[in-house]
């Protein structure tokens, strides 16, 4: 076995080594994290970050546009994508139980250079993702708001950078009626500042997203105090989004019209990606970003206090439960309204009314359903970025000061101050759009390299023992990485540019900083 601080390889290419890893999850002191999280609290951090925007908001849009019914097997798809990657993470998370995750899997098996690009595209996935679900949080939230008869400012409730009204993107500003304050729209959707009629209404910039970044400070403060008190309320909006979930599933196939069914598959209109195959597999790339956050159980690894059981039941039962839930959502939505009318901002709420006063009860619980769920995706958003920034400079590559954990709550608070603040700025600053596919194929690439990960691992170190072992080695990793990477090839172009140039900023930040801090390559001596 090979020594603990001696690197197996050198270069950017050191690897950490795995008596080292298995240290580590072992420590125990005042600089460990705390263990307080069983199995079941696991698969609901896991439930708790997968259901929230993607299904509440991006799949009508993406039935409508690109798959119509066939959604349901656009969801399949992605499921499975996700669940080859599920077991690959399973396998690692139960060997290396750390909390850098997908980052540290990279250390220990391809290296150096390559575990900083994933840590650093985890950022993408984590950090951008908390920040994009809370600017879909903020738009339910506002309109809950309305319904009660409160109404908030429209122009401190969007981003300046781009302006999301009543969750439509509008350019140029926001159409406000002066009389009411509040954003003109029509058949749900916000009118755009250059469709507004000036003479009866006035033009107004957004400013701030105001409640999506009282949401972020909110869930940061609770993250400090501690895991456990942050998995408990975690737990209960588990129950209520999972609930409701199950309601409109039960309710609304009672009222299926299954003429809405015909054509399951509409013919593609002759363009790449609009409807037929093709359209099913553009679909499935964007309700992809439904399925993120199972991987994000994987970095309470040091907080879980049987990880080596725990982590692969936390990852593969919330995946498990969550695909079964989304392919009845996705077959009860298209069942109720036809695909062409859920291309709204609220899709599930436009499907129940189609079932008429019957269900109008059940609408107010959607709203609730979607303001409760997207929080929880914050908050294990917020959750988990903190934990891979907290490997990565106790590794060295990032300043040490992001490995402190708090003397009291045993939480890596200066990690989580640090992520809370940039989260609060990008979701009081961006629009919901932009940021949403910078998501998905951040973690996919993630998905991809894991995958990878695991026939190096099996190659390089087969005798290790491996509490969860990935089944049909390499089969499903080869799988992981073909679905994983076909997906990726449907994001748009711009998504893969700026991709790019936030690999390009990451690896500058690796040559000029984390490489010649590292522990691994030059021991405890920096
Ligand atoms: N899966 C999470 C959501 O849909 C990111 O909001």
């Amino acid at each position: 076995m090979a020594s603990p601080t001696k690197p197996q390889s050198e270069g950017m290419f050191a690897l950490k080594s795995m008596a080292a890893l298995q240290n580590e999850a072992n420590s125990e002191g005042s600089d460990s994290l705390k263990r307080s999280l069983g199995a079941l609290n696991l698969t609901l951090l896991g439930i708790g970050a997968i259901i929230g925007a993607g299904i509440f908001v991006i799949t009508g849009s993406a039935a409508a546009q690109y798959a119509g019914p066939a959604i349901v097997y656009s969801f399949i798809i992605a499921g499975m994508g996700c669940l080859f990657a599920g077991l690959c993470y399973a396998e690692f998370a139960s060997m290396i139980p750390i909390a850098g995750s997908a980052y540290t899997y990279g250390y220990a098996t391809l290296g150096e250079l390559v575990a900083w690009i994933i840590g650093w595209d985890l950022i993408l996935e984590y950090l951008f993702a908390a920040s994009t679900v809370a600017v879909g949080w903020s738009g339910y939230f506002v309109a809950f708001l309305g319904q009660l008869g409160i109404h908030l400012p429209p122009q401190f409730a969007s981003a300046p950078l781009d302006v999301q009204g009543t969750h439509t993107l509008v350019r140029a500003g926001l159409c406000v009626d002066p009389a009411t304050n509040q954003i003109v729209t029509l058949g749900g959707q916000a009118i755009s500042a250059a469709n507004c009629d000036t003479s009866r209404f006035i033009v107004e910039k957004g400013i701030l997203n105001v409640p999506a970044m009282l949401l972020v400070i909110a869930l940061t403060c609770l993250l400090i105090v501690g895991i456990r008190e942050s998995a408990r309320l975690n737990n209960v909006i588990v129950f209520v989004k999972v609930a409701i979930v199950l309601l409109v599933i039960f309710f609304g196939f009672q009222y299926v019209n299954s003429e809405n069914w015909v054509p399951f598959m509409p013919a593609n209109t002759g363009k790449f990606g609009e409807f037929g195959i093709t359209g099913v597999i553009r679909a499935s790339a964007v309700v992809f970003f439904s399925y993120i956050g199972f991987d994000a159980v994987s970095t309470a690894a040091q907080e879980a206090k049987n990880p080596q059981k725990d982590l692969p039941i936390g990852i593969l039962g919330s995946l498990a439960i969550c695909t079964v839930l989304y392919i009845l959502m996705a077959f009860v939505m298209t069942g109720l309204a036809k695909y062409t009318e859920l291309n709204v901002p609220h899709p599930v709420f436009v499907a129940i009314e189609q079932a008429g006063p019957a269900l109008a009860w059940l609408g107010y619980f959607v709203n609730i359903g979607a303001i409760a769920g997207l929080a929880s995706v914050v908050l294990v958003m917020l959750m988990a970025q903190p934990r891979i920034f907290y490997a990565m400079a106790r590794d060295g590559l990032l300043p040490a000061v992001l490995g402190k954990v708090h003397p009291r709550y045993q939480t890596p608070y200066v990690a989580t101050i640090i992520t809370g603040f940039a989260a609060t700025l990008i979701a009081g600053t961006f629009p919901i759009g932009l940021l949403g596919e910078l998501v998905s194929i951040g973690t996919l690439l993630a998905f991809v390299i894991v995958c990878g990960g695991i026939i190096v691992l099996r190659r390089n170190r087969p005798e290790l023992p491996r509490p969860f072992r990935t089944p049909l080695v390499p089969l499903v990793p080869i799988l992981g990485i073909l679905t994983c990477t076909g997906m990726m090839v449907f994001l748009p172009l711009d998504t893969w540019l700026r991709l790019a140039i936030w690999m390009a900023i990451g690896l500058l930040i690796y040559f000029f900083y984390g490489q010649h801090h590292s522990r691994v390559r030059h021991g405890n001596r920096r």
